[in-house]
């Protein structure tokens, strides 16, 4: 090829254009994604932002960005530099103020107690991160924290700027109340005491930099809840659940008390699904069978993953080493992943479709 035929960036700009972004379908032109075209003897540089920390999806996008660049013709070497830029939701409340410097907030829940709310909290928030995603988990539960145990951490955080720093575990910040009251002194607050302390709690944590804070909450439905999901903008909740008649019932009114603060439900993680014996094929519903995918049915709403009994996953939550990470490769730790991508998907169409209004930050000097 020669000089006076080179690709022009206007050439490469067009064809990039139409290539679709994965997870909201659509065109990078649209998304306004490609932040930099260069083209120099032959090489093609392009830098672009992808919207979730997804790998099968970064490496489709750059499938078809290099598929879409080869109808040019004349490219020697391109060459893509992707980087993740997970954008803010504007869901959930507006009257609740964002927390400086999170994009945005997933809240695990339940309306009950012991399904898993805390093991499911942990091993998405380790499965984002090691997707490569900005990852904060907050533990809120005041009667109970779970994350020093969960995440192998337990110090006493430091302070900076009068702010309290997060521990770090796993690649995660961690923040749990458990760091900071004594473990074996029982907290018997009552609910505008809790919901203060908690308020406190998340204006102080430095935070800097989140794609993404999941929000480990306490068990049920009551003042407690209620107030926390009212002050914290949640982007979403995922709703926990075992396959069992009464577990159903309890998440169901946790369902309804997110609908009720008009917050979206990313859908149900249906745990303890059923038990496989290690070396056998067959599955054993110890709490029955299909109750998460009725249940997701029924609402409305998505069953983003069926997690099942594992010996594994207890030990690891016991131990501070999620078995997403222990044991990569396992059913699980898949079911995590896909767990992950799929509240990544929703909440980049969420940043789409209701975007995040900028706010005005007041100093005062
Ligand atoms: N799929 C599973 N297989 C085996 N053990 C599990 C599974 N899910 C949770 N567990 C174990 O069950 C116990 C309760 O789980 P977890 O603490 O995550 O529940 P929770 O809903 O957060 O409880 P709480 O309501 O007390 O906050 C833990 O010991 C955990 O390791
Ligand atoms: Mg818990």
């Amino acid at each position: 090829m020669t000089h006076g035929s080179q690709v022009t960036t206007e050439q490469v700009q067009q064809a990039l254009g139409l290539v679709k972004e994965p997870a909201t379908g659509r065109n990078l032109a649209d998304l306004k994604l490609v932040t930099d075209i260069v083209v120099e003897n032959g090489t093609v540089r392009i830098h672009l932002d992808s919207l979730t920390p997804i790998t099968t999806h970064k490496q489709k996008l750059e499938r078809d960005i290099r598929a879409a660049l080869d109808t040019i013709g004349g490219i020697e070497h391109t060459v893509i530099d992707m980087r993740t830029k997970v954008r803010p939701s504007g869901s959930g409340r507006t009257d609740a103020q964002p927390i400086p410097g999170v994009r945005n907030v997933i809240a695990v829940a339940s309306g009950k107690g012991g399904v898993g709310k805390s093991t499911v909290a942990v091993n998405l928030a380790v499965s984002l991160a090691k997707a490569g995603a900005k990852v904060g988990l907050l533990d809120a539960d005041v009667y109970g924290p779970s994350m020093p145990l969960m995440m192998g951490v337990n110090e006493r955080p430091l302070m900076r700027d009068n702010k309290i720093v997060p521990l770090q575990a796993h690649g995660v910040k961690v923040m749990s109340i458990g760091f900071i009251l004594d473990p074996n002194k029982a907290l018997i607050w009552r609910g505008p005491l809790v919901a203060q302390l908690i308020n406190q709690f998340l204006n102080d944590v430095l935070w800097e930099d989140l794609d993404y804070l999941v929000l480990d909450l306490p068990p049920g439905t009551g003042d407690v809840q209620l107030t926390l999901v009212q002050k914290i903008p949640i982007s979403g909740a995922i709703i926990v659940t075992t396959p069992q008649d009464v577990a159903l019932a309890d998440a169901v009114k946790g369902l309804k008390m997110f609908q009720e603060v008009k917050t979206p439900i990313l859908g149900i993680v249906e745990n303890m699904s059923w038990f496989q014996p290690p070396g056998q094929t067959e599955r054993y519903h110890i709490f029955g069978e299909g109750g998460g995918a009725r249940t997701a049915e029924e609402n409305g709403v998505e069953l983003l993953a069926q997690v099942p009994i594992e010996m594994a996953l207890r030990e690891g939550g016991d131990n501070g080493l999620p078995m997403s990470l222990s044991e990569p490769n396992s059913l699980t730790a898949r079911e995590f992943m896909g767990l992950a991508e799929a509240v990544a998907v929703q909440l980049a169409n969420q940043a789409l479709t209701k975007p995040r209004k900028p706010t005005i930050m007041l100093k005062t000097v």
